[in-house]
């Protein structure tokens, strides 16, 4: 860092000279382990491992809840009663269509377009067609954000379909938030067990408090902004590799690079060596196994035991030829890099790698594995814009400037 030569009175800043500011203040890079204000929605406990979702633990809340009541949970402060947990499924059910200029739109993008930037285009541009778009109370707030919850799933079972060159899936009434996903990305309807399954994904991917894109999102509504805007700057910040787009990450190097179990370590020595990150691993908050990662590495371990014994029909889209002829089990390669990184680095997985194995071995398209992340992130979003708006401060921080000062201007010809 440079030495600051300049004297008070001299500062620029937009709030005018401060001391602190010219006074080497402390620069918390990357924001690390600061706290930025109070939240009553999630708490996770980095040391020990734990994850609670409005003080009940995630595990449990796995075992015992659906997604969409999780949903409410977060959203709504409080576990619904029989009655409001019905009317909240209806009011999902009711909303899980999109309107035709979107669909129009979705099939206009260029077919190489990733799904999460789909995603955040979409999610902008249904803002256009919400009723409330001009509301801004909370009542409104909430109904556009439920609107969202409710039409993620949609939009990427359409995006899917369109890319793959599939007739739309129009979305079912009857069946969950998860099986209605999984039935609108294939046309059919998934067995108990992988509904659950797929449920306990969405789940653990509900709310992490304020990770990079929860913060973008609140960020946005800080400024008063709608909550459309919220959402769509959270998904173009999940969708970056050191966030949300790590499980697609794994995914890639899994099947392009080391594609045997005896590569697993090779590649991952090469790559310590040359000082990369591997994808799936280290976390800001956790220090030891992220919780979401042992209850995902769970469901992987038994879906992989059903494939094995021939239990599992295989969901994989192979375009003809099975992939395991290529590229070994991820499950198990997953489970030999895991446990080199945390011998030798004592680097933990993060809930990336395992949701990768498990998203993967459920037939889940590597394509698709970013934005459903963002599907389930939307709860948390939601939640976190209505608490940003109930006690609002404009979320905005400082840089310390540490350029020079009153350069000489040359006019372009002189220079
Ligand atoms: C998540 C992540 C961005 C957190 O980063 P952070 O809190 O800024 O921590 P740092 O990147 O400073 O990492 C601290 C140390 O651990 C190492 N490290 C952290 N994650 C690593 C990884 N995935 N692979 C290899 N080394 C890693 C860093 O190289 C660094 O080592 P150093 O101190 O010798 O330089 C980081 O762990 C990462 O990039 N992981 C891979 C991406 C990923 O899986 N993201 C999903 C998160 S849920």
């Amino acid at each position: 860092m440079k030495e600051d030569t300049r004297k008070i009175g001299e500062d620029y800043n937009d709030a005018g000279p401060e001391v602190s500011d010219l006074d080497h203040p402390k620069i918390h890079k990357g924001l690390v382990g600061l706290y930025v204000d109070e939240s009553l929605i999630t708490y996770i406990d980095g040391i020990n491992g734990k994850l609670y979702y409005r003080g009940y633990p995630v595990k449990e809340l796995c075992e015992n809840s659906t997604f969409e009541e999780v949903a409410y949970l977060l959203i709504y402060g409080k576990l619904p009663s029989n009655s409001e947990f019905n009317a909240f499924k209806d009011l999902l059910i009711k909303e899980r269509n999109i309107p035709d200029n979107i669909i129009s739109i979705l099939k206009s993008f260029p077919r190489n377009t990733t799904r999460i930037e789909l995603l955040r285009t979409a999610i902008s541009a249904l803002s256009l067609y919400d009723p409330d778009d001009y509301d801004y109370t909370e009542p409104a707030n909430i109904r556009k954000g439920l609107r969202i919850v409710a039409k993620m799933p949609t939009l990427l079972a359409f995006a899917h379909r369109i890319q793959t060159n599939l007739p739309l899936v129009e979305p079912s009434e009857d069946l969950s938030h998860s099986a209605n996903y999984y039935y609108m990305m294939t046309g059919n309807k998934p067995s108990k067990d992988f509904e659950e399954a797929y449920d306990d994904v969405l789940i653990c991917h509900a709310d992490h408090s304020i990770n990079s894109s929860t913060f973008s999102c609140r960020v946005t509504v800080s400024t008063l902004s709608d909550i459309y805007s919220g959402i769509t700057s959270a998904i173009g910040t999940l969708r970056g590799p050191l966030h949300g787009g790590a499980n697609e990450a794994v995914m890639k190097y899994m099947v392009n690079e080391i594609k045997r179990k005896e590569r697993v370590i090779p590649w991952a020595e090469k790559k310590l060596a040359r000082k990369e990150k591997i994808m799936g691993f280290g976390h800001r908050v956790y220090k030891t196994w992220d919780p979401r990662a042992v209850i995902l590495r769970d469901i992987a371990m038994n879906f992989f035991k059903k494939a094995q014994n021939g239990e599992l029909i295989d969901k994989i889209p192979n375009n003809g030829h099975n992939i395991h002829d290529e590229v070994d089990y991820i499950v198990e390669m997953t489970e030999i890099l895991n446990d080199y990184m945390i011998k030798t680095k004592q680097i933990y997985p993060n809930v990336d790698l395992f949701s990768a194995g498990l998203l993967h071995t459920l037939g889940i398209p590597t394509a698709s594995f970013t934005p459903l992340f963002a599907a389930s992130r939307s709860a948390g979003w939601v939640a976190h814009a209505i608490e940003q708006l109930k006690d609002n401060k404009l979320i905005r921080p400082r840089l310390r400037y540490i350029g020079k000062l009153d350069k000489k201007y040359a006019k372009i010809e002189e220079r």
